[in-house]
């Protein structure tokens, strides 16, 4: 296992994974934008299965994706731990109500629901933001 910064010959693999978790998969340019950002990816044998971005102006959880075949095997929460590891303060994300799964995730990494942000999303789902600080 290997957690690197991400380079621009890893975008069109990360993009795969990005069609495969999000029924609104971010379009490709938000990655380019990104890539000078806290943007990396973890390997598992030389093959990307996971990405993390986040915005350290922002403080802010940009997007977390693992691929499917490799997911509850701790890679997202390697990820996530990793890129926290460069942040200060309260670190925040949405997410999508329905995501359950995301929530869950996100809990176990320490982050508390916070408010909802109603009709967040493009399809009109609420959002729920999410914090945690760090020190
Ligand atoms: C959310 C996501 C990144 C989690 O990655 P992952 O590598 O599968 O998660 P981990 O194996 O590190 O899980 C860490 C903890 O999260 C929780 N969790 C993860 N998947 C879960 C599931 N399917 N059901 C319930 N809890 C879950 C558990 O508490 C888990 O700890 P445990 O395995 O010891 O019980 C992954 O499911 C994913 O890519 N989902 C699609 C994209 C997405 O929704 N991204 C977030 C958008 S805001």
């Amino acid at each position: 296992m290997l957690i690197r910064k991400c380079r621009k010959e890893d975008l069109e693999e990360i993009y795969r994974i990005e069609r495969m978790s999000f029924k609104y998969p971010y379009p490709t340019f938000v990655f380019h934008e990104y890539l000078d950002k806290l943007f990396f990816v973890i390997e598992e044998n030389r093959k990307i299965i996971g990405y993390v971005i986040a915005d350290e102006e922002r403080n802010l959880i940009v997007s977390i994706a693992i691929h499917p075949d490799y997911r509850r095997k701790g890679y997202g929460k390697m990820l996530m731990k990793h890129v926290l590891r460069f942040m200060k303060g309260e670190v925040v994300l949405q997410v999508r109500k329905s995501n359950e799964i995301a929530i869950n995730f996100y809990k176990k990494l320490g982050f508390e629901e916070k408010t909802e942000l109603r009709r967040y999303y493009i399809d009109g789902e609420d959002a729920i933001l999410m914090a945690k600080k760090i020190d």
